[in-house]
């Protein structure tokens, strides 16, 4: 089933000479992990802000399960933004250096309106074991976190709307390489048992290969290849996807 259809999306900052996304189209099926990569600066978190609409696009759509995302009103979109999460590069900028861990979560609760205040602490203490922290994380504040306990959190956080499709983008990259198996192993079990959809970006062809179904490759705005993944590490088409392997295995 398509749960995810992007249309022509376009994009150009002010100033900018170039397109930071340049025509992108393809589709996101249930269930599946799909990944992108591409050399630092070629558009992919502009894209994964089109489609979550954290960023405006010039041109194009966004259609999930059908429904016209970028047509729809502020209101109706803030319901949206349950089923479409965001997982970000960053774990130290992502969570307010202000907030103890349990608020961090409980945050979500407060916008969504949707569990009763009773069941909130339950709730969140849940969310933490299932990514590996628990309860003694409650009381916490970021700063006294390692990075990957806070990118932990971050997934919590992601989670706690009960999410069907997420958009993690290079959650690994900034963590510690021994590190960094941890948090794409979580990822990929929650991803099963939870039956989600990932939209999986890294620049990192080594990590998309050891978790995606399909691969798409980005360069400079645009895609430029779109396989299954075996395919691409057998028979890459493109000279610059031959670059991003080599960058891996050389
Ligand atoms: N808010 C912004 N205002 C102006 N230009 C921007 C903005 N965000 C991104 N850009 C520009 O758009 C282009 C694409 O940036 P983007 O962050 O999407 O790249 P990326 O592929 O995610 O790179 P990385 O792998 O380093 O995270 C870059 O040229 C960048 O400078
Ligand atoms: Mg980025």
């Amino acid at each position: 089933m398509e749960l995810v259809r992007v249309n022509n999306l376009c994009k150009t900052f002010k100033k900018h000479a170039v397109p930071a996304v340049d025509g992108v189209s393809f589709s996101v099926f249930k269930g599946e992990v799909l990944g992108l990569v591409g050399e630092s600066g070629c558009g992919k978190t502009t894209l994964a802000k089109l489609i979550l609409r954290l960023a405006g696009a010039d041109k194009g759509s966004v259609y999930y399960k059908g429904m016209d995302l970028l047509g729809i009103s502020h209101g109706e979109m803030r319901g949206m933004r349950k089923s479409l999460q965001i997982i970000f590069q960053d774990p130290y900028a992502s969570l307010d250096p202000r907030m103890r861990i349990g608020s961090v979560i409980e945050e979500v609760f407060d916008i969504h309106k949707d569990i009763p205040s009773a069941e909130r602490k339950s709730k969140t203490i849940e969310l933490l074991e299932s990514v590996g922290l628990g309860e003694a994380y409650l009381a916490r504040m970021p700063s006294e976190l390692s990075g990957g306990e806070r990118q932990r959190v971050g997934i919590a956080r992601a989670l706690a709307t009960d999410p069907e499709f997420i958009i993690c983008d290079e959650p690994v990259s900034s963590l510690d390489i021994s590190i960094q198996a941890q948090i794409l192993n979580l990822l990929i079990e929650l991803q099963k048992k939870k039956n989600l959809t990932y939209l999986f970006i890294s620049h990192d062809l080594g990590v998309i290969g050891s978790i995606c179904d399909r691969v798409m490759v980005m360069q400079s705005g645009r895609i430029v290849e779109m396989e299954k993944c075996e395919d691409v590490f057998k028979n890459p088409k493109e000279d610059y996807t031959k670059t991003l392997l080599k960058a891996v295995f050389l």
